[in-house]
Formats: C-alpha cells, structure tokens, sequence
C-alpha cells in the first residue's frame, strides 16, 4: 500500500497534501505528559523503545497527521559519544562539559561506534514497523551537525552562541574538526534509521540563523549535504528532508544545492518566495507560525492562503517550527483537518 507522505515527498500525486507538525509528539497531550509520568523523565521515555513507540503514534490517533516521526531526541548523538546530558526542568538541554578544546574532541566516540550506541532508537523504529498502520509513513531524524555543535560547546540552549561564534571566527579550524566528527556519526545514525525501518528522514538545522548568510555554507549547508549525499548513495529511494531554520538570506542568495527531495520552509519565509527559488528542484514542506494555533480562524487563514499559493503541488502541510507545549489539542486537530479539508481533490 503506497503511504501519501512519502508520495509527497517525491512529487506523485497524492488526494489531498498530507500533513504533520514539527515537535507533534510531546506536552500539548496529556496522553504524552501521562506517559513521561510513567517512564519518569523525558530521557528515560527516550531510551524506553514500548514508551517511545506509543508516544510517536499518539498524534496520529489524536490529531490525524498523516506521519509519525521517531519519538527521540537529537541531543542523543552527542549523549552517546559522550557528553554527558541532563534535560533540567525549566532549564531543558545541559552538558556539563562542554568542548572547549582539540583535546574534548579528541576524547569523544565517533563514527559508526557511537552510531552503535544508539540501540534504543533503532529498537523504537523497529516496534513502530510492526504498530504503525501501513499507510502511515515513519519519519527518522538528526541534528544537523551545526545545531548539535552549539549545544555541544555552549553546553545548553543559547541566545547570543557566543562561544561558537568565538570558535567560528578566532578558532574555525577547531569548529571543523567537532562538525566533521559529527557529519561521521551522522551518516552512520541515518542509515540504521534506515535500515531499522524509517520511510522518510529529516535533517533538522534549529539554529541555522545564528549563522551569517555568507558563512551558512562553510559552517552547516554543506556538511548537511554531504550526509544527504551518503543517504542517496546508500539508499537512493528515502526522501529526504532539510529543514534549516531562518535562512531566507541564504535562500535569496541562491545557497540552497544538494541531493535531497524536500525543503522545509520555517514561519519567518514567505512561501511565495521560497516556491519562486526552489519550488521546481524541491518539494516544500510548510510553513504556518505556529502561534497561529492559538486561533482557529487564525490557523484557518494562514491554511487557505498556504493551499492558494502551493496549489497542492509539490508541497507538504506543517508548522514553520515546532507546535508549543500550551497548544489546546482542539486547535491542532483543528489545523490538520484544515490542511485536509483545502486540499482536497
Ligand atoms: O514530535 C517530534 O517532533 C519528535 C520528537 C522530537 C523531540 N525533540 C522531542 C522533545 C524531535 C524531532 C526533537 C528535536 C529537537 N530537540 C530539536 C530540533 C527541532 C526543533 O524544535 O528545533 C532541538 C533543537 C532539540 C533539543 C531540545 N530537546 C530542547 C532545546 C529541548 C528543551 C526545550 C523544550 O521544548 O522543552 C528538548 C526537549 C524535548 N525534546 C521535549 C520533547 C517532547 C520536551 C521534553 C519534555 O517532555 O519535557
């Protein structure tokens, strides 16, 4: 049975665009919030592939997306070669040691051995193989080497990436040797995704607008589509999905290239521009404001003027970033029968 999504993604025609929010498994659920209580905290729900399993199909259940993704973390790569991470409550994401220098890299586990370590996440792909119904696609994902590095170095979340752009400009050899040991343990971790059972992967890039457009390049984009590369060298029928956030500069200066099949626009893009640049090479997956949610006639607007503009080809319905966790479970639905609903051939 051939899963819309995945139509999507490769541009055949599909009855209605499908739909999925970034961030659709988490907090907005109480069936989520009810779970985590079980497992105990958020990485123990991670590193449990029942819990994990049950947690990715509640929003396909509850709110009717058309795709699962992978209930994870990107923070487990570098958890696993490694670092050590606690999520602190109201704090989130902290390394207690961050890389400051040739040394803490050196020290790290890389390639396919660290990619080795990430049992649970292929454990939960292949649970969710057997769960999922077969007209439902499973997304796998990763970090982008870039957004890993800044928690990597700054060891939490950060508004001003002071100490990777510090590295950036008076050290960028050292920013290199951390982002080609992750693109190493990347590349591995996407193919047993793979391998596991994902129909589709994303390449989340969270924090590619800390970046200054004429650096996006050397710094994120191209190390991004060098693992794209290994994923279409491997397995040339996944699709795959970037979504690097906030880079309509980059977008505008024509900096988007690679082997990929799906470019996810965020909020900040208007769609009418990221169709004129890179609508024919790519389909576009996106992009309402997520706040839109709060409002249903909100949602509603954005959602018609989104369809008017895509027409429904070589596009996929979703959030320009991740849904927030105070999001009335009425309006998410509401927003994906929406997106449904204008569709519709
Ligand atoms: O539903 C899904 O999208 C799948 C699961 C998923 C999570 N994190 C679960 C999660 C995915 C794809 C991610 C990716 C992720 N993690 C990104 C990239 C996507 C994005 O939103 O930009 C980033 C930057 C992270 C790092 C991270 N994880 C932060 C900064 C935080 C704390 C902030 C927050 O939202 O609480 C997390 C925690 C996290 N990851 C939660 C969930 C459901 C909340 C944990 C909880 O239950 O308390």
């Amino acid at each position: 049975m051939s899963k819309i999504f995945v139509d999507a993604c490769l541009r055949k025609e599909t009855p209605y665009t499908p739909v999925w929010m970034m961030r659709q498994a988490g907090r907005y659920l109480p069936e989520y919030m009810k779970v985590r209580a079980e497992a105990g905290n958020f990485l123990n729900l991670c590193h449990n592939p029942e819990k994990a399993a049950e947690v990715t199909i509640q929003p396909l259940d509850i709110v009717g997306v058309d795709a699962a993704i992978l209930f994870s973390d990107i923070l487990v790569i570098p958890n696993e070669m490694g670092m050590h991470l606690d999520f602190i409550k109201g704090e989130g994401p902290i390394f207690k040691d961050p890389i400051v220098n040739e040394a803490d890299v050196d020290a790290l586990l890389g390639g396919e051995a660290a990619a080795d370590k990430l049992t649970y996440v292929y454990e939960t792909i292949k649970l969710l193989k057997q769960q999922l119904p077969e007209d439902k696609a499973l997304i796998g994902f990763t970090g982008a080497p870039w957004t890993l590095a800044t928690y990597m170095i700054e060891g939490q979340g950060t508004k001003t990436y002071n100490l990777c752009k510090k590295m950036m400009y008076s050290n960028p050899e050292l920013l290199h040797k951390i982002l080609r040991k992750v693109t190493e343990v990347v590349k591995f971790y996407m193919i047993k995704q793979i391998e596991a059972g994902a129909d589709v992967v994303q390449i989340f890039d969270s924090w590619a607008a800390a970046i200054e457009p004429g650096k996006y390049d050397e710094f994120s984009w191209k190390y991004m589509v060098e693992i794209a590369d290994y994923i279409k060298s491997k397995y040339p029928n996944i699709p795959i999905i970037m979504f690097p956030k906030g880079v309509s500069a980059f977008i505008n200066m024509g900096g988007v290239y690679g082997n990929f099949d799906v470019f996810g626009v965020d909020w900040g893009t208007p769609m009418s521009m990221a169709k004129a640049k890179l609508g024919e090479k790519y389909v576009l997956q996106g992009n309402m404001e997520p706040c839109r949610l709060y409002s249903k006639e909100e949602t509603t607007k954005c959602v018609e003027k989104i369809q008017e503009t895509m027409q429904g080809e070589g596009h996929i319905f979703n959030l320009g970033h991740g849904i927030l966790p105070d999001v009335p479970v009425e309006n998410a639905k509401h927003f994906v029968s929406e997106c449904q609903r204008v569709s519709k051939k």
